[in-house]
């Protein structure tokens, strides 16, 4: 399946990954800035965060708790905000958006 990245300064990357691949690996994996998954994949740095794009959310299903407790640290967290490395791509995501932060940029 394929993910849309969209940077804050405005580039975009596609990205095509196996099914199975979280969000911030496929990120990583293929050098999109502003995703560094610092604590790799274990929901514990939010240097992953991103925004779903409102059409997406309802298919990338609930944030999970320790996400939950996590992105309410952060100050930058909105409605829509998830951790990348809690998002498993599978083709029902198959074109999916995400926002990166200004603080990640
Ligand atoms: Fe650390 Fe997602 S990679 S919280």
């Amino acid at each position: 399946p394929k993910i849309h990245f969209l940077e804050f300064g405005g580039r975009e990357h596609l990205i095509e990954v196996p099914a199975g691949t979280s969000v911030m690996q496929a990120a990583v994996d293929n050098n999109v800035p502003g995703i560094d998954g610092d604590c790799g994949g274990e929901c514990a740095c939010a240097t992953c965060h991103v925004y779903v794009e409102p059409a997406w959310l309802e298919k990338t299903g609930e944030r999970t708790v320790p996400e939950d407790e996590l992105l309410n640290f952060a100050s930058t967290a909105q409605e829509n905000s998830r951790l990348a490395c809690q998002i498993r791509m599978d083709d029902a995501l198959d074109g999916l958006r995400v926002r990166l932060p200004e603080s990640q940029h």
